[in-house]
């Protein structure tokens, strides 16, 4: 058996952490042989509410759960982490767009960035779910200046999931055989679902399918799905939240699957001309917790234009939010490796 991993999760005693906690526990992240200790971070007040859940966690008996720790503050609750979870955040309530909680979130990802600087194992991987998340994503990454930009991430999984969902459902296939979607961008109303390199039964997928459902429908549909989802329940994704936290996390550290790529939101690197230093969502390929970007596909003109609005729609984020983004580091992902071995994961030390 490999020695346990620290996970530290923030917002741990809301609604997508309830989703999450019980599938790390029994080991749908990071694998059936891997232990886990849960580093649990939420405000002060909900530390009851927290203590609930951890009874619960005690009592499914997880054979992979190896202790639970309570945390109300950053400094404690990512000591020794190697990975940290970032759930945390003010939620987006009815009419609110994501960018509307832009000023409210980045001073808490000044302070988580602070701290994962300065108590996360050195290999820690970052996910960023809380919104904005690729600009608190990239907040985080800046006030972390002794770690890699390649370590923070954000998650556009969410929408890459949602993306061959649809599909699935269109076309009646399995989602097993809907290969290479990609989202480009921003986790908003800009990103850009992206099917013209995506492959069903190994064909082409847009020569299967109505191109204008694709253009017309599906596009705006994944684009807006959040709010879909926020207007029927009265709050938003939580369980599909949590499913494609576990994906991105376990792709990151073990690996992408049969030369499938997924959809992450990394730092930009310049590739495909998108502007360096912005959290964007790419094509990644993980291999031994590592990612690198899908390069060489060709993006025509109707996707080009929505990547540069969603850039566009990043770069006005990130100006908002300058004052908060101590200084620029260099963000070359070349020089940037995570050494991070997913075999090695259970050697680290645990102080
Ligand atoms: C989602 O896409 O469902 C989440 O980001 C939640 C939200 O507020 O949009």
């Amino acid at each position: 058996m490999k020695r346990p991993v620290r996970i530290s999760v923030t917002g741990a005693a809301g609604s997508i952490s309830y989703s999450l906690l019980f599938r790390i526990a029994s080991g749908d992240m990071l694998g059936k042989d891997q232990p886990v200790i849960l580093q649990l971070i939420d405000l002060p007040n909900t530390m009851q509410a927290l203590h609930g859940i951890s009874m619960e966690l005690e009592d499914c008996a997880f054979e992979l759960l190896h202790s639970i720790q309570l945390f109300d503050n950053a400094k404690d609750g990512f000591q020794g982490a190697h990975y940290a979870i970032l759930l945390g955040a003010r939620p987006r309530g009815p009419g609110m767009e994501r960018k509307d909680l832009l000023q409210v979130n980045a001073e808490i990802f000044t302070v988580v960035g602070r701290a994962i600087n300065d108590y996360a194992n050195r290999d820690v991987k970052v996910l960023v779910v809380g919104n904005p998340a690729n600009t608190n994503c990239l907040i985080a990454s800046r006030n972390a200046p002794d770690l890699s930009p390649t370590q923070f991430t954000a998650l556009t999984r969410l929408d890459f999931n949602r993306l061959r969902g649809a599909v699935a459902l269109q076309t009646g296939a399995n989602s097993k055989d809907i290969k290479n979607a990609i989202i480009w961008g921003n986790h908003s109303t800009t990103q850009v679902p992206d099917l013209y390199h995506c492959k069903l039964h190994k064909q082409p997928a847009l020569f299967q399918m109505d191109e204008s459902w694709y253009k017309n429908e599906c596009i705006q549909n994944v684009q807006k799905r959040g709010s879909q989802i926020l207007n029927a329940r009265g709050q938003s994704s939580a369980a599909s939240a949590a499913k494609a936290i576990i994906d991105h996390m376990r792709d990151w550290a073990l690996g992408t699957q049969n030369e499938d790529w997924v959809s992450m939101g990394i730092v930009s690197d310049g590739s495909y001309g998108i502007a360096k230093g912005i959290v964007y969502s790419f094509p990644v390929f993980c291999d031994y917790g590592r990612y690198e970007i899908v390069q060489g596909l060709n993006i025509n003109e109707f996707i080009q234009e929505k990547m540069s609005l969603s850039e566009q729609e990043l770069l006005d984020e990130k100006t908002e939010v300058e004052r908060l983004l101590p200084k620029e580091t260099e963000l070359g992902h070349n020089n940037l490796s995570i050494s991070l071995r997913s075999e090695l994961i259970g050697e680290y030390s645990e102080t």
